[in-house]
């Protein structure tokens, strides 16, 4: 039966001072142990979100925002500040056995022992999910072969490149077949055609009635995989819709990124009364965005405004509706800023 996930106004504060090595530097004149101001870093301000039984759901949003302290929350590891999750009827944190047997984790960082091997990690992991011997060792032959890793699965993982330490991630996240699976930032150090075949698995997975959640910087993933995805920034849920409802919902659809040697307040005005023109809004006094109906027949007008507004038109970028345009309407900042 499929799982579905909820959380309700999620909040986590980290107030601890990140780790320092042994002996650390200590600032000259505090004594050691003397009160240091505790820095209190908000990873999530009220986050609410529900996925349905059988979803395959994204996250996507820049570094920082909160994805992998979502993902946290819900898989066990970080105690919420307040605020509660739920997979399928279960607490998350009053109920961590039940949802552990619920769910398979794919961490941002691996996360292996180097001194095993690749099959050792398999079975070792489906040994602790209490899996019988004969079963577990055929399902770890069948994910060896699927993330083609089958003439590695005797060797130690300490050997393994950066790639093939996160397809055996996936790979031992699916061992012990969880109705739901948590990817965090699954497709991060693979090569493009290694990231085509993990989008295959997780939609086979998925066709197998699982419910995915997945954190993702890169759009194109975001847009062939997920069902629903919700954008996020600081902490907080921004849009959140199909990825072809989010796409529609960009003013006009096109975004023309300009660059202007003088950029007026009468400029502006003039190309907010262009034919098919939006939206205009102008970015650190330097660049101005305008969404559009059109995209390249409007350069030549846009041109003639700057020129009669006394401001040369120095940079053009054109670009057509995408989730990235969708991030930069709502935050004023591109994902890879
Ligand atoms: N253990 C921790 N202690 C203190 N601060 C933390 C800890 N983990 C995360 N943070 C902070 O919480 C915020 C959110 O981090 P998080 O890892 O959830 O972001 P993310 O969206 O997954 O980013 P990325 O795309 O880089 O993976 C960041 O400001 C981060 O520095
Ligand atoms: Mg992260």
């Amino acid at each position: 039966m499929a799982v579905g996930v909820r959380t309700q106004d999620l909040r986590k504060i980290y107030s601890s001072a990140p780790p320092m090595a042994a002996g650390g530097f200590v600032a000259r004149g505090s004594a050691k142990g003397s009160k240091q101001p505790k820095p209190q870093i908000t990873a999530l301000d009220g986050l609410s979100l529900e996925i349905q039984p059988g979803e395959i759901f994204g996250l996507l949003g820049p570094n920082g925002a909160g994805k992998s302290t979502t993902v946290g929350v819900l898989t066990t590891r970080v105690r919420p500040t307040s605020g509660q999750a739920w997979i399928g009827q279960h607490d998350v944190w009053k109920e961590q056995a039940e949802v552990k047997h619920l769910i398979g984790v794919v961490p941002q960082r691996p996360n292996h022992d180097f001194s095993l091997t690749a099959r050792e990690i398999l079975i070792f992991h489906a040994a602790y999910f209490g899996m019988g011997s004969k079963e577990r060792n055929e399902r770890a032959d069948s994910l060896l072969e699927k993330f083609k890793l089958t003439d590695r699965a005797n060797q130690m993982v300490r050997g393994f490149s950066g790639g093939m330490m996160q397809r055996l991630s996936i790979a031992r996240a699916m061992m012990h077949d969880p109705q739901l699976l948590f990817l965090d930032e699954p497709s991060a150090g693979l090569d493009p055609q290694t990231r085509i075949l993990l989008w295959d698995i997780i939609r086979d997975y998925n066709r197998e009635g699982k419910t995915i959640l997945l954190t993702t910087h890169y759009m194109e993933e975001a847009d062939a995989l997920c069902h629903r995805l919700a954008i996020v920034d600081h902490g907080k849920i921004i849009a959140l819709d199909t990825p072809q409802q989010l796409k529609a919902s960009i003013p006009g659809g096109y975004l023309l990124r300009l660059r202007f040697g003088n950029q007026t307040p009468e400029l502006l005005q003039r190309l907010q009364s262009l034919a098919g023109v939006r939206e205009v809004r102008s970015n650190d006094g330097t660049a101005t965005d305008v969404y559009a109906d059109r995209g390249g027949s409007l350069i030549p007008e846009i041109a003639a405004v700057a020129v009669s507004a006394g401001g040369e038109l120095s940079d053009v970028h054109i670009s057509e509706p995408s989730l990235e345009n969708l991030f930069l309407h709502h935050t004023g900042r591109s994902l890879r800023d």
